[in-house]
């Protein structure tokens, strides 16, 4: 993997939306590795996710975070959520800030959608990040479909955010009419 130069202040790298999100640009940013996303031991089938946003500098894709319209029911309502996965930083620039301005420019993408929240997957010791960013995780348990007509509930912690003002997270257990992204 290249090395960055040092990004200086004032050249932070505005986000886009990417044409295409292929393994090879993941490996770009997080190295090709077996389990980049730690995730691997809770052994899930995962959706691929359909827009796309990255940060790029000097050439080099450095963070992406990734989009998917989901349908979803809570409690006695079947609504739809932004499910937003895929997120990475490349190894020597995190701490910098790029998850939260990638992560951003998603997010304003998917106000512009429909669905009133966004929800994500994350391993327990990344709720205090989320969190800083906005979200709160969901004490709910959280079903979510499997290959093989399976159901089973997520073992990895669920957080969501607002996507609107008005919006609240309605109470109840919460179920995903899909796989998970
Ligand atoms: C998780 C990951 C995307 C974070 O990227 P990053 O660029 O280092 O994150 P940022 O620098 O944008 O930090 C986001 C915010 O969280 C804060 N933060 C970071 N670690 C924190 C912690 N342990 N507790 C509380 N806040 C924390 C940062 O200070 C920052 O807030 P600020 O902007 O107000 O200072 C990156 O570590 C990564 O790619 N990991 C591997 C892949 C992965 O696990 N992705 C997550 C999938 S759910």
């Amino acid at each position: 993997m290249s090395q960055t130069p040092e990004i200086p202040p004032s050249a932070v790298p505005a986000p886009t939306r990417l044409p295409q999100y292929t393994k090879a640009e993941q490996d770009e940013i997080l190295g090709g590795g077996a389990d980049p996303f730690g995730v691997g031991a809770v052994g899930l089938t995962w959706l691929p996710k359909e827009e796309h946003f990255g940060v790029e500098y000097d050439g080099r894709l450095l963070a992406h975070a990734g989009l998917l319209r989901l349908p979803v029911g809570i409690g006695a309502a079947r609504t739809e959520v932004v499910g937003v996965g895929g997120v990475a930083v490349a190894p020597d620039v995190r701490g910098r800030g790029l998850a939260r301005l990638v992560l951003a420019a998603a997010l304003d993408h998917a106000r512009t959608t429909g669905p009133r929240h966004a929800l994500l997957f994350c391993r327990p010791p990344l709720v205090p990040l989320y969190e800083r960013l906005g979200w709160h995780a969901l004490d709910e348990q959280v079903l979510v479909e499997q290959p093989g007509d399976r159901l089973v509930s997520m073992p990895l912690r669920t957080m969501v955010t607002p996507l609107h003002d008005d919006a609240v997270w309605p109470p109840g257990p919460v179920r995903l009419f899909s796989l998970p992204m």
